[in-house]
């Protein structure tokens, strides 16, 4: 019987593909804890990072890692350990993040910029110490942890849309300059998954506002959030892209998060997609 691409991409894993290792930031819990479980059954050693690495489990081909996106020495230490203490890794999944949730105006200036600095300009700095030594290896490739509120905005979270819209445009920018040079770049956007993400925001210790506007929104993202999918569906849908060995933008999720959202807004227009979000988010 012949054998067609999809069998093949299906049973052949990582490291009969060549890869051998990788940096996932953020493997403590959610989304990077399942990168790091998937690439472990891969056959892969993975460097796994917590800004406390007791919140990480002890297994086979892990290695733990200190990691605080906040404080750069931190990065570049931990790039430091990567050269000097392993194999290298062949891999980098930027994952590490948080949300901050509030109006915009309600919250101070400076905790709304130390998103940009710690999600966008951190996960950077990280990927231009990697870019270097990922060159040299092939195959290698940069996953970039975006969401797909880069193209769905969520309300009372625009450092967080802004950092998410950015790592997008740093991705597809990679993309272009490294069509020759490797590593393949992956822009990766999750819709929804049930992790901790709503809890660390604290969202539902939110106090009542004026207008209960943020409270409902809060309400309604949470409610959205424990119906959403496990994350070993978005780690599948990671290793499945990494298995193409191609520059790719992956949105992953609920079939409407991930599906029929994304096709709609390319077929309505800019005003009607607001109206439908502001109806999606429960405000009025
Ligand atoms: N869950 C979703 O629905 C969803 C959707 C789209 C995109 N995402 C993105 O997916 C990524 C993972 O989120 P998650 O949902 O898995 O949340 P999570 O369960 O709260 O995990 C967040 C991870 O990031 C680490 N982290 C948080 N702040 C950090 C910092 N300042 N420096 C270093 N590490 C930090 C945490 O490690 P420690 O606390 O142990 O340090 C933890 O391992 C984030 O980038 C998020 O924006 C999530």
């Amino acid at each position: 019987m012949p054998i067609c691409l999809a069998d093949y991409t299906r049973t052949v894993s990582l490291v009969d593909q060549g890869y051998r290792s990788a940096l996932v930031t953020g493997a403590s819990s959610g989304l990077g804890r399942a990168f790091a479980d998937a690439l472990i059954a891969e056959g892969l050693t993975v460097w796994g990072t917590s800004r406390s690495p007791d919140r990480l489990q002890d297994r086979d081909r892990f290695i733990p890692a200190v990691l605080d996106l906040a404080d750069a020495r931190t990065i570049d230490r931990l790039w430091e350990r990567v050269l000097t203490e392993g194999p290298g890794v062949d891999i980098v999944v930027g994952n590490a993040g948080y949300g901050v949730f509030g109006g915009f105006t309600d919250s101070s200036f400076d905790s709304w910029a130390s998103q940009i600095e710690g999600m966008l300009i951190g996960t950077a700095r990280l990927v231009h110490l990697a870019m270097p030594h990922l060159q040299a290896h092939t195959p290698s490739a940069v996953v970039i942890l975006s969401s797909l509120a880069c193209e769905f905005p969520l309300p009372f979270m625009s450092g967080y849309n802004a950092v998410k819209g950015g790592l997008s445009g740093f991705a597809r920018g990679l993309m272009i300059e490294s069509a020759e040079t490797g590593p393949y770049i992956v822009d990766f956007r999750p819709g929804d998954f049930r992790t901790s993400f709503n809890r660390t925001m604290g969202i539902s210790e939110f106090k009542p506002d004026r207008t209960n506007q943020i409270t409902r929104v809060g309400k309604r993202l949470d409610s959205i959030m424990n119906a959403a999918p496990d994350p070993v569906r978005a780690a599948h849908d990671l290793v499945r892209a990494l298995r193409r060995k191609r520059h790719a933008v992956v949105r992953t999720g609920s079939l409407f998060q991930a599906g029929l959202a994304p096709l709609f807004s390319r077929l309505v227009p800019e005003n009607w997609l607001r109206a439908v979000s502001r109806r999606y988010f429960g405000i009025r």
